[in-house]
């Protein structure tokens, strides 16, 4: 039995990628899980993916709802409150991404991704508290580098993920006087995503970006799951409003210089 065994757990975009891993890992530890997705057949295959990990006596739920939708949000959970009770660990991880320069995105093709990630993220918060565990419930905001680093053809994500993080800091302070907790994972490139997908397109900038990152090489979905696990657990009671870099320290710094085999010092 771990602690998390009996929680209940819903994650939002838990159909696929990194949310679909973090289901897995609550899953393996013995918690109720639910993901939502848009895509209906993607939620039934990921139910079945989450069941196949359930340990002790967890169950795993996962159907289609779109987080840009207030109301269907708030009957989605409200769904899976009935089902397991009230809500110990929500994570808001959907998110909606393409690459385009700002004189190539239309004010819809901003909204969408702004809807999405940061829309999305408040809906879940938002309508979450009425059925969140009080004291206890821990809030989970999957946010990017975008949010820190101005990048090109990422307009849209970086304000959507800049949003993302004060949002989330904002829920800590208004929500922490009632024992809910909220912090954000700003997880590096993780294998086997569809973020990683693009890069790995261009072997040549692929290299670059494994030999900038400390940790030399991509995380593991595995490794955002174990963050996740942490944060809302005891040990981790007493931190609220933060920004966990699951990234192998590559928020910290570039490491593409070799400082371990530096070259003799010129006389
Ligand atoms: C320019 C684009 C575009 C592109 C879409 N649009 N793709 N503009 N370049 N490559 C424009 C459309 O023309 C339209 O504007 C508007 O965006 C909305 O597009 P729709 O296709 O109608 O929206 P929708 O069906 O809701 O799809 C949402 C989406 C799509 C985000 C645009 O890509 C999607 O569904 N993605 C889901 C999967 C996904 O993105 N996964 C990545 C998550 S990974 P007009 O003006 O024509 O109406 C991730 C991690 C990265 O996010 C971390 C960084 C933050």
């Amino acid at each position: 039995m771990t602690e998390h065994a009996g929680k209940t757990v819903f994650i939002t975009g838990g159909t696929s990628g990194i949310n679909l891993g973090i289901a897995k890992g609550f899953a393996r530890e013995g918690a109720n899980v639910a993901v939502i997705g848009r895509d209906p057949d993607r939620a039934a295959n990921a139910e079945a993916e989450i069941k196949a990990e359930c340990t002790d006596d967890g169950d795993a739920m996962g159907f289609s709802c779109d987080v840009r939708d207030y109301d269907a949000v708030e009957g989605a959970l409200a769904r899976v409150a009935e089902a397991y009770g009230s809500i110990d660990v929500l994570v808001a991880g959907a998110a909606g991404n393409f690459y385009a320069p700002l004189l190539g995105m239309s004010p819809n093709a901003f909204r969408t991704v702004v809807d999405i990630d940061l829309f999305g993220t408040f809906n879940a918060f938002r309508a979450s508290y009425p059925y969140l565990t009080k004291p206890g419930a821990s809030l989970i905001a999957i946010s990017a580098g975008q949010a820190d680093r101005a990048s090109a053809m990422q307009a849209h994500a970086c304000a959507a993920k800049a949003g993302v993080n004060q949002l989330t800091k904002v829920c800590a302070v208004e929500w922490g006087p009632a024992g809910v907790r909220a912090n954000i994972i700003s997880p590096g490139g993780i294998a086997d995503t569809v973020g990683v997908q693009f890069l790995s397109k261009d072997p040549t900038k692929f290299d670059e970006a494994i030999n900038r990152i400390p940790g030399k090489r991509l995380g593991t979905v595995d490794e955002i799951a174990d963050a996740a696990k942490f944060l809302s657990s005891d040990a981790a009671r007493y931190i609220n409003g933060q920004v966990i870099y699951v990234d192998g320290g590559l928020y910290a710094g570039d490491a593409s210089t070799d400082c371990l085999n530096p070259p003799p010092r010129e006389k």
